[in-house]
């Protein structure tokens, strides 16, 4: 496996705080990208460092992805994503992530049996999704129960993993969460469960189980396939983002894996990371309602009194363009195209996006469509139902969650993270009795 070459270069980095100065080592990754490590800050001066947001902190050090959001460069250990979406397969991905190299084709076998020898709900689990409300989100239900996973497999929650416990748990969450996010569709809609298939690639499988086969056929239609393939590849990694730093930090308090990952459900539901893909449809939806006028809602999103985002704009580390989004507009023409596909909300996200990408503000502050913009309007073509869209972002950043969960275990840098604050509350002040409160 290839070991990044992380060192400390002879440069050293100097900080001067209140007089007193401290040299602080500078860390330099294998991609040349640079830190100055500041872990000693706080012990040698007194001072902490000061990042809402953390845009400029690095938590960790990590071989898994590397991305350059200035030149819109995103590589899975080494791999372009450009070439892993046109010839690998997803569970070829996945393993690459979590173990670190493409697998043999023994290697691969092996991986594919034991997620296949997991792909069953264990018994009682449906209860679970029997007993939630109807109606209820299904990220909502997908967190509970992958957070239920751990009463089911209490030998994995152990604090203190052996290297095989930790790929049980790995083989254990990735070979059922095809049947876990169907079922959370099937479920929604008081529909039957139907059962995995060993013959079926990974994406295929989900969406057998999610929304059954076309009449007569055996198997998805082949172009819904490939398009569900790139978008689980594509979603697979995306370094310390919102989720995956959520599954870092609860994992660094040794919470076993299903309860890290579940975290990282909950992270990912929000509309300003993986919940936007929804958010883009309902966002069309309701432009489309009101007429179909775009402009009021452009300027909407750049009024500073008005809390709008056009949702599927913009992105905290790519400031020229998402190289996932660039694969996924072909792939998304071309599931239009070959689907023959007329849709009013589609053709209104083409006018959008072109009003957007040709207006000062959005040119100014460099906020271009994310992968969210074109994964929710490539997910609606294909027919599956909005609420569903941040389930299957999971199902394709599972593999990412554990590869990180793993390395973060792994790693001797492993602390349980615990930032630091500046207070701004009220000084020492005397308690007040409720009978003199008044
Ligand atoms: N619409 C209108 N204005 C925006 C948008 C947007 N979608 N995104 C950013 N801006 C503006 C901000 O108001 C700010 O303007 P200012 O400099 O005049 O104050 C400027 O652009 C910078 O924005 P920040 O909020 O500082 O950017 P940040 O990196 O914190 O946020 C984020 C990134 C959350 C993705 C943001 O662009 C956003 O809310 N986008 C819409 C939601 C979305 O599509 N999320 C999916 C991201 S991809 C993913 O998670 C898989």
């Amino acid at each position: 496996m290839v070991q990044p070459t992380l060192e400390e270069t002879k440069e050293m980095g100097k900080i001067t705080v209140n007089g007193q100065s401290l040299d602080l080592p500078v860390i330099t990754g294998s991609e040349n990208e640079q830190a100055v490590d500041i872990s000693k800050l706080r012990g040698k001066t007194g001072f902490i460092t000061m990042d809402p947001g953390l845009g400029n902190s690095g938590s960790c050090t990590s071989a898994i992805t590397f991305l350059d959001g200035e030149r819109g460069i995103l590589r899975y250990r080494g791999y372009s994503i450009e070439q892993l979406a046109e010839s690998a397969t997803y569970t070829e991905v996945a393993y690459l992530l979590i173990y670190g190299e493409l697998p043999s084709k023994t290697q691969l076998d092996t991986f594919s049996k034991k997620l296949s020898a997991h792909q069953e709900l264990p018994a009682g689990l449906e209860k679970i999704f029997d007993a939630l409300p109807a109606g209820i989100h299904p990220m909502a239900a997908l967190s509970i129960v992958t957070e239920s996973l751990s009463g089911f497999y209490p030998k994995l929650t152990n604090p203190a993993l052996s290297k095989e416990e930790m790929d049980e748990v790995i083989v254990t969450l990735m070979g059922i969460f095809p049947a876990l996010t169907a079922a959370c569709y099937r479920k929604s809609k008081g529909l039957p469960l139907i059962a995995p298939r060993k013959d079926l690639s990974y994406g295929a499988n989900y969406l057998t189980m999610a929304f059954g086969l076309p009449a007569g056929k055996n198997a998805p239609d082949e172009v819904m396939v490939q398009a569900f393939r790139q978008l689980l590849i594509l979603h697979a990694d995306h370094e310390q983002n919102c989720s995956t730093s959520t599954v870092r930090v609860v994992g660094s308090s040794r919470a076993n894996g299903f309860a890290s990952v579940a975290s990282g459900i909950n992270a990912l539901w929000g509309p300003l990371h993986g919940g936007a893909n929804q958010a883009v449809i309902e966002m069309l939806e309701q432009i489309q309602k009101s007429g179909g006028e775009f402009s009021k809602y452009l300027a909407m999103a750049k009024d500073k009194n008005s809390t709008f985002r056009l949702m599927g704009f913009g992105h905290r580390v790519y400031k020229n363009f998402d190289p996932r989004s660039r694969i996924i507009k072909v792939a998304c023409d071309k599931v239009l195209a070959k689907m023959g596909i007329k849709d009013p909300t589609l053709d209104l996200a083409k006018q959008l996006e072109a009003a957007a990408l040709a207006d000062d503000y959005f040119v100014a502050r460099k906020l271009y469509p994310n992968v969210d913009f074109y994964s929710g309007i490539i997910l609606r073509a294909l027919g599956i139902p909005t609420e569903q869209f941040t389930v299957i972002f999971a199902l394709g950043r599972l593999s990412g969650w554990l590869a990180h969960w793993k390395e973060m275990l792994e790693s001797p840098e492993f602390r349980i993270v615990r930032p630091r604050q500046i207070y701004t509350g009220s000084t020492e002040r005397p308690f007040v009795p409720l009978a003199a409160r008044g």
